[in-house]
Order: structure tokens, then sequence, then C-alpha cells
């Protein structure tokens, strides 16, 4: 079986992504083969094709998370069948193809009637947003910085849920969107603190970095309580060695949680942008500028 795959052999702009035609390896134990029908595009996904990530030789393939058809499965396998309509994580990067093989062990159903962008760009942002909600444990009050983008949006709804109070910041165009998934929005930038402290005066529980790095540290340590939480899943060093760094922990069943609340409307999941696969680069590109509202989709 042969895929089309998104592969760039430099570092660089939208331009060094090529779609190439690959065959498919003989499918390993534990995999399943998928149709793409969407993929989402990440932070993370742009980075690699700048260059300021790098995880291993060039060239480089991209996409961590899908939605899309189960075409094969190993013989042995009895949960799932082909013809499944599946979302998850894959393993390596290499969900931004045709066909991609991905553990088994991801796999989500998808909800019937759940749009495929939708249910293509929940894997990596609601994982991440679990691992985060996971790290904090009991809190009542919580500061997001960059709460309109794909981890916040997702972080955001998780929390008001655990009848958590959220201030949470974003661009002035986000703030009616912050608003409406229930948080108490408010623009970053200069006087951030005074900003904050007018919508919650008492110091909070804990906060959440997931954008503005330095400024949003030092917001965070004058906003916090002394022993209350400062973590970031931004990886970009933080002014402070109290900023505690969070990663996405795979977890189908957080994914499944998550799901569930969106394909029933109590939870709602914005796709900013679908992008037909071709037009890929156009899709990077507005990721490296680094204000999304919600999730940028590549549509198979
Ligand atoms: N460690 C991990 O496992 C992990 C997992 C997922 C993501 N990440 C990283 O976490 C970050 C967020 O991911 P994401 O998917 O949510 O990104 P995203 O969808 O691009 O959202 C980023 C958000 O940051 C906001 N922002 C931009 N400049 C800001 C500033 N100066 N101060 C505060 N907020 C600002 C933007 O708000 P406006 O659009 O309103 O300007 C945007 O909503 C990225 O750096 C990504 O690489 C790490």
């Amino acid at each position: 079986m042969k895929s089309k795959v998104l592969i760039a052999h430099d570092y660089g702009s939208g331009d060094v992504l090529q779609i190439a035609e690959t065959e498919m390896r003989p499918l390993k134990p534990g995999f399943a083969r998928i149709a793409v029908k969407a993929a989402g595009v990440n932070p993370v996904d742009a980075r690699r094709m700048s260059g300021e990530v790098r995880f291993g030789p060039l060239p480089n393939r991209f996409g961590t998370e899908f939605a899309g058809v189960i075409v094969e499965l190993p013989d042995d396998e009895t949960d799932w069948q082909a013809g499944d309509e599946v979302l998850g994580s894959g393993a390596a990067p290499s969900t931004h193809a045709t066909v991609t093989d991905v553990p088994i062990g991801n796999l989500v159903r998808r909800p019937a009637g759940l749009d495929w962008a939708v249910a293509g760009s929940m894997a990596g942002t609601v994982q991440t947003a679990m691992a985060i909600m996971e790290s904090l444990g009991s809190i009542r009050s919580l500061l997001v910085h960059g709460g309109a983008g794909g981890c916040g949006s997702a972080l955001v709804q998780l929390a008001v849920e655990a009848g958590i109070r959220v201030v949470a910041t974003a661009s002035r165009d986000n703030q009616a969107y912050l608003r409406g998934l229930g948080a108490l929005p408010t623009t970053y930038g200069d006087g951030l603190v005074e900003r904050v402290r007018a919508l919650h005066p008492d110091d909070f529980d804990a906060a959440a970095i997931l954008g503005g790095t330095e400024a949003a540290t030092l917001a965070s340590l004058k906003t916090v309580k002394p022993d209350g939480a400062i973590v970031s899943i931004t990886k970009v060093p933080a002014p402070s060695d109290r900023v505690v760094e969070v990663n996405i922990r795979r977890s189908p069943e957080n994914l499944a949680y998550f799901v569930e609340r969106v394909a029933d409307g109590r939870f709602s999941w914005e796709v900013s942008q679908s992008y037909p696969f071709e037009q890929a680069a156009e899709a990077f590109n507005e990721t490296l500028k680094g204000h999304a509202r919600g999730k940028r989709v590549l549509v198979f």
C-alpha cells in the first residue's frame, strides 16, 4: 500500500515541506493502519519544521494526532475491525500522511457524527491539558497564560468543569472566546498583574503557562500563593526555578473522557481553520506565528 507523506529534508519555513509518495512497510505487531481523514497541526510540528525543536536527523516527518478509518490490523486483533472510525495519537510524528500506522493502544472510537476535523485535532492538546490537570491536583483557582490556543481551550474547560475559578489570558480578539469557555478573560502584555488582580484579588492556587513564558512567569510569581504550583508546557526556559515542566502523557482514557464531552455538547472544540493536505505549508506558517484560536487541521 502507498502513502503520501509530508516530509522535509531541511529546516525553514513552509517551503521546505514536500508531499512524497512512499511504499508502506508491512504492518508491525500491535499497530493499526489508518486511512487518515484529518490531522491537527500543532506548534511542535511548526517548531520542528523551523528547526527550533529537533528530535533526530533529517528528513522530518510530521503530525502527532489523527482521525481516520482502520484499513488493516494484525490477524490476531479482536477489539477493532477494518472500517472502524477512530482517533488518537501517532507513535513517532507521522500522521500528516494519507495512510499511517499507529499503536492500537492509542485508539479511541470516533463518536458517530463527530466532525472529522474536530476528531483529528484533539489528541495532542487534550492529553497535554489532562496532564496539566493531573499535575495540579486539587485546586480552587487557576491562572492560565495563553488560554485560547489548543491546550488552553482544553485546559480552561476541564478546570471550569472541576469547579475551579479560572482567569485566562489571550489577545484582544480572543477575549469573548475565552469567556465562552467559562474563564474570566484578560489580555497579556503590560499591566498584566494589575488586570489579573482586578479579576481575582486573592492569590491563585496555581498557574499554567502555555504562552509568553517570561512575562507569564513573572506575573505568576506575584499572583500565585507561595506554595502554589506554577507549571509550564512551552519548553522555553523560565526565569524561575519554581516553574515545573509538564509534558503530554498519552492516555486514551483521558482522551475518550474529553471526546465524549465534545460529542454530547458539554465541551466545545474550535477548529479555527481546515486546510487541504496540499496546503500544509500555509497551515504550518500560520502555526509558527503562535496566535491560534482552537486548532488548525489538515484534511485529506
Ligand atoms: N510539553 C508538551 O508536551 C507540549 C504539548 C503541547 C504543546 N506544547 C507547547 O505548548 C505551547 C502551547 O501549545 P498550544 O497547542 O496551546 O499552542 P497554540 O494553539 O498555538 O496556542 C498558543 C496560545 O498562546 C497565546 N499567546 C501568544 N503570545 C502570548 C503571550 N505573549 N502571552 C500569553 N499567551 C500568548 C496565543 O493567544 P492569542 O492567539 O490570543 O494571541 C495562543 O492562544 C506551545 O509552545 C507548544 O509547543 C507542549
